[in-house]
């Protein structure tokens, strides 16, 4: 075990300074046991059918501890899918969907329970409670999970209203504050749990493109802040390679993880070509 570990140090000293590329061909070597541990998701030949519909066919991929993992593609391709089998909301067909090492779908609810706490979900529609204020949306789940006091959940509170730049906006209901202050107020909720795991769906969809960039930065620093480890959709490239250690293109059944943004701009795959140069015509117009 030690000598495998001095072999790889040594191998990424002299071989590359990219450490993250190269633990993926450690994988391929066999070497990667001690890389093995930091697997924090895994899909195993996972199937996705509703009805006749093949959503997702025998796709397998893994996330590791402190990655930003960006899942682009066409809509209606499967990428809200992913982010609902990762929180445990869906159940796929066949295979296995692993967080931190436990089938989300063969463990007990107790066990359940316990893993999804460890999770934070912006959903693609916010899903904020129309009835509750600002600050109470962050505080309700805090109240139902963490068993803490009044004054420190207020502290809480205030401290996530304060890292997503709403402070203002505490006293106030969802269906008075901009899309943009929404999608902010989705975030600090999702985060006040402090979750090991942070899963995004289209966290800047339909914003301008300044409240974008303000928003990718806010998830970029409180990823490096917590060393979480972070799952995200998006359809606008340039978001893509701003927010992602790793991309991955959803499409025809498929996930296919093309690497960082060299990587991807490298790759051959006609589908991947055709999705990041928003070409019109190509191999995913048939599937619109
Ligand atoms: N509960 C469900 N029952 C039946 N079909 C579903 C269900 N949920 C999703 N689907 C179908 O699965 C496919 C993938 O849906 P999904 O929401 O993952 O798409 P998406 O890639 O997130 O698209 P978008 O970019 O538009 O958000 C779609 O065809 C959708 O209609
Ligand atoms: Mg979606």
């Amino acid at each position: 075990m030690g000598a495998a570990r001095a072999l790889i140090a040594v191998y990424v000293f002299f071989f590359d300074n990219n450490i993250e590329r190269k633990t993926r061909n450690f994988n391929s070597l066999g070497l990667a046991v001690a890389i093995e541990e930091n697997v924090v998701i895994e899909f195993k030949n996972v199937d996705v059918t509703f009805d006749e519909k093949v959503v997702l066919r025998n796709v397998s991929f893994q996330i590791r501890k402190g990655e930003k993992f960006v899942l682009v593609g066409p809509s209606g391709q499967g990428k809200s899918i992913v982010l609902k089998l990762i929180a445990g909301l869906l159940e796929p067909t066949a295979g296995e969907v692993i967080v931190n090492g436990l089938n989300i779908n063969r463990i007990s609810n107790e066990e359940k329970n316990q893993l999804v706490l460890k999770m934070g979900m912006l959903f693609q529609k916010n899903a904020l409670f129309d009835s509750l204020t600002v600050g109470e949306n962050i505080a309700f789940p805090l109240r139902e999970i963490k068993k803490i006091s009044e004054k420190e959940i207020q502290k809480k509170v205030n401290y996530f209203l304060h890292e997503v730049a709403i402070p203002h906006a505490k006293n106030l209901y969802p269906d008075e504050i901009s899309g943009g202050m929404q999608k902010r107020l989705g975030i600090a909720r999702a985060l006040a749990l402090e979750p090991e795991i942070v899963l995004y769906d289209d966290p800047t969809a339909g914003l301008d493109p300044i409240t974008s960039r303000r928003i990718i930065n806010l998830i970029n620093w409180l990823q490096f802040e917590q060393n979480s480890t972070v799952v995200a959709i998006t359809n606008e490239m340039n978001r893509a390679y701003q927010l992602g250690h790793t991309i991955a293109l959803v499409a025809e059944e498929e996930i296919l993880v093309t690497g960082d943004e060299d990587d991807t701009k490298k790759n051959k795959d006609e589908r991947v070509i055709q999705f990041i140069n928003g070409k019109l015509f190509g191999p995913l117009t048939e599937i619109q």
